[in-house]
């Protein structure tokens, strides 16, 4: 398997994705999409937004705010509580991550545990820092949060919000009302969030600037109904229970329908949302052995939870959270009522209640990432390495190459690609080197389709294409290519 290192460095060479103000020597934790990285997580959000949102009538998208005023997460808890444990090294004075050094010394999962108990064992495994080996001070805790002023006098204090979530329950009541809605309604966001990390790693994957992709999805707690459960009930998930976890037990294959019977998972929301996911996941090309859910541990699981589950990825450095799905219960509604002083519970047919929360959270980065990793090919034998996008997230679906620069085929070429831009296909067109080394540069970005102009074209208005995974070419009409790249697009091809 390559690594997300190998991955990295490609991503440089080819523009892709690389450091935040590189010509400084970058800023930990902070990274930019070039020309393809851009494209990429475009088309990763409009896929997500296709399956998890419009195809519901009843969740609907907001885009809000970056920066909150403190008092949103006063109650949300995050001005308390969005901490995490840090030891400070007496010698070199640099920072490191407590639960981090112990996982990584001891391999034990130490989540949760107070900054005393995480001093005692630093001190127990003579755990020392990585920098300088220098003895460490007591682990106190670190607040994640970015914060800012808010207006030139400084008066109000303002944080880039830490979660989008939070833009969503202080939006609840106003769509609720306006959108005019019943419950279940979900509200969906997409945008960025902050985390003031202490130490950013893996590439992409622990960043402190990232985007997130979050639904959260109102329900009727009396209800414990999910009107599209029906459509997903079948289909086959992985998962870590919490006793296969507790026990050294194995992963399980088992229906969302089954889960839901046996009671593990706590709603039928949250099995609706792991099997779109899964499905969704390997739609992305993702293999199904590199996915599964892992039922987080009550000591990982927040008091109010009802039941957290994460989709892990599988990476060349072990599984991790891509897709955070909790049953908040109305915890975030019932503190923001309390905080704000407003009345946020609904009237139903069966009189008022305020509704439990569904939401799955995912994490944009860590599935570019994911993508990524799981899609690049090494190829010894076709000579260069290649990105095996499924069409859909594919940055561009073909290349339009005239076989020679000369003859009127750049000419016909360039008449195509307006053609098919015109279709609203993403197409790019290369007429620079040999056809083999056009091939090779799509392929590295991960073109699925290379279109061929050559002279037979000029006589009969056909054109070659070129699979990238098979390398096998065929040849059709020009009025047949729409027909040809849609089929593409929904995965026919
Ligand atoms: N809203 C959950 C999270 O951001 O992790």
């Amino acid at each position: 398997m390559s690594t997300l290192k190998d991955v990295q460095t490609v991503c440089l060479t080819r523009g892709i994705i690389f450091p935040t103000a590189e010509i400084y020597s970058g800023v930990s934790g902070f990274f930019d999409y070039g020309p393809i990285g851009t494209i990429l997580k475009q088309k990763l959000i409009k896929s997500w937004r296709e399956e998890f949102v419009k195809s519901h009538s009843n969740i609907f998208e907001i885009d809000g705010s970056t920066v909150l005023p403190e008092k949103v997460l006063e109650a949300s808890g995050h001005l308390e509580s969005f901490v995490d444990p840090i030891a400070q090294c007496k010698k070199c004075k640099s920072i490191h991550r407590a639960d981090h050094l112990i996982e990584d010394k001891t391999g034990k999962f130490v989540e949760g545990k107070t900054p005393k108990e995480l001093t005692k064992i630093i001190e127990k495994e003579k755990i020392k820092c990585p920098s300088c080996k220098g003895g460490l001070m007591d682990v106190r805790v670190f607040n994640l949060m970015l914060k800012t002023d808010i207006s030139p006098t400084g008066g109000q204090t303002g944080y880039l919000r830490p979660e989008t979530a939070q833009n969503i329950f202080t939006a609840f009541n106003r769509v609720y009302r306006t959108t005019r809605s019943k419950l279940p309604m979900g509200i969906a966001q997409v945008g960025h969030s902050f985390r003031n990390e202490i130490s950013p790693r893996n590439f992409i994957v622990r960043l402190r600037e990232f985007s997130q992709m979050e639904i959260e999805m109102f329900i009727d707690p009396r209800e414990k109904s999910c009107e599209r459960f029906d459509e997903v009930k079948d289909i086959q998930i992985n998962l870590v229970t919490q006793e296969a976890q507790q026990k050294k037990g194995k992963m399980i294959k088992i229906t969302v329908g089954e889960a839901f019977e046996k009671g593990i998972l706590p709603d039928p929301w949250i099995g609706y949302f792991l099997a779109k996911e899964f499905e969704f996941y390997k739609s992305l090309g993702i293999p199904e052995d590199a996915l599964r859910f892992r039922h987080m541990l009550p000591e990982e699981t927040p008091h109010y939870s009802e039941g957290n589950f994460d989709l892990e990825i599988k990476f060349d450095f072990g599984w991790k959270e891509t897709v955070g799905n909790a049953y908040r219960t109305d915890h975030d509604l019932k503190s923001h009522m309390k905080h704000a002083n407003v009345k946020l519970d609904v009237q139903t047919e069966k009189g008022k209640v305020l509704p439990h929360v569904v939401e799955p959270s995912f994490g944009i980065e860590r599935t570019v990432a994911g993508i990524l990793l799981h899609n690049y090919v090494e190829d010894k034998e076709r000579g260069w390495d290649w990105f095996k996008f499924p069409a859909k997230i594919a940055p561009y679906l073909a290349g339009v190459f005239p076989l020679v620069r000369k003859d009127g085929l750049p000419e016909k070429a360039q008449d195509v690609i307006e053609d098919l831009k015109k279709e609203g296909f993403d197409v790019f067109y290369d007429e620079s080197g040999s056809i083999g080394k056009r091939y090779a540069r799509a392929d590295e970005i991960g073109t699925p389709f290379a279109i061929t102009i050559d002279y037979d074209t000029l006589k009969d208005d056909t054109v070659t294409i070129r699979n990238r995974d098979s390398t096998k070419q065929i040849r059709i009409h020009i009025k047949d290519l729409r027909v040809f790249l849609e089929a593409a697009l929904r995965g026919l091809e």
